[in-house]
């Protein structure tokens, strides 16, 4: 199909870690109470934009008995989902055109799609491919608490590097991100307007804090590095979407003085100096019945 995503928008090994982070099973029970998802069956499941397959993976994991299919439009995405070995069947597919007759699957499920598919066929396609009575699950990321560590603060190059191209950049346009973002009102409302009856919502809030000692290291160091991966990737998104104002060599210096800037981080954090950032990642949960 394409890899303007994974090429433009959102690195993969990047987007990879942010939410094998977000959906880590540390928070499993936070999910499935809002999912409330049929255990007792096996059930078939359809995640629609999977990007890298992290939400996938950790359905695989919280509902064992259940039959998973995750699609993408990103060729790329789908790649690299295929090579982590799991029991998914990932594939290539547009959400506004599901490749899967009427009445296939009990849940569908998708995490930070709804934004940027046009809403009558991103919930049209979905009741027509649910079952009587199936489960229509729409996550979306909603405004959250960040704070860096001083130590990783952009220094003045680097501010000075975002001010100076920032108003060159018109990615979101020209990839079509983001599109139709919806209020935390409108996305209900709009679930019912295209057809799901019983609709409710609920927020599962996910505090990534790497020195809080109930993360283990591994996890900790993961939390760091998904940062740093989301910085670098911001740095290589502006070289390839705007190499008229942007280039490689500054790019290059940009990238060395970040990384050195995340190792300061993950040396404080061995030492035990603690820095007490964190994300807390609000992710918003949208239940509808068809
Ligand atoms: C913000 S990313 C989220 C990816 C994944 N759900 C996650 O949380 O890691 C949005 C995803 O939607 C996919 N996407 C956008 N429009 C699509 C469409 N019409 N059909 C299939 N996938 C689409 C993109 O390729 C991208 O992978």
């Amino acid at each position: 199909m394409n890899n303007v995503w994974s090429s433009y928008v959102q690195g993969i090994d990047t987007l990879y870690l942010s939410r094998k982070l977000r959906f880590d099973d540390f928070f499993e029970r936070k999910y499935k109470e809002l999912f409330r998802i049929d255990e007792s069956r096996k059930i078939k499941i359809l995640e629609i934009g999977c990007g890298p397959g992290a939400l996938a993976m950790a359905l695989s994991r919280w509902y064992p008995n259940a039959e998973i299919t995750a699609i993408d439009r990103d060729s790329e995405f789908i790649r690299f989902a295929k090579m982590q070995g799991t029991s998914v069947n990932f594939m290539e597919g547009d959400a506004t055109e599901l490749p899967f007759e009427d009445n296939s699957f009990d849940v569908t499920i998708s995490n930070t799609v709804s934004e940027h598919i046009e809403p009558s066929k991103f919930f049209g396609e979905q009741l027509r491919v649910l079952k009587p009575e199936g489960v229509c699950l729409v996550l979306s990321a909603r405004r959250g608490i960040n704070i860096a560590a001083e130590c990783t603060a952009p220094d003045a190059r680097e501010e000075e590097f975002w001010q100076r191209v920032s108003q060159y950049d018109d990615s979101m346009e020209k990839y079509a991100v983001c599109q139709y973002p919806m209020s935390e009102a409108e996305l209900p409302a709009a679930a019912l307007q295209y057809g799901f009856k019983n609709v409710s919502v609920g927020y599962a809030a996910v505090d990534l804090t790497p020195d809080d000692p109930k993360y283990p290291p591994q996890m900790a160091l993961d939390m760091i590095n998904a940062h740093r991966g989301t910085k670098l990737d911001a740095f290589d998104s502006a070289l390839r979407t705007m190499p008229e104002v942007v280039n490689a060599a500054e790019i290059e210096k940009l990238k060395a003085a970040a990384n050195c800037r995340y190792d300061k981080r993950i040396e404080l954090y061995e030492r035990g100096e603690k820095q007490w950032d964190t994300n807390v990642n609000i992710t918003m949960v949208v239940r509808g019945v068809k």
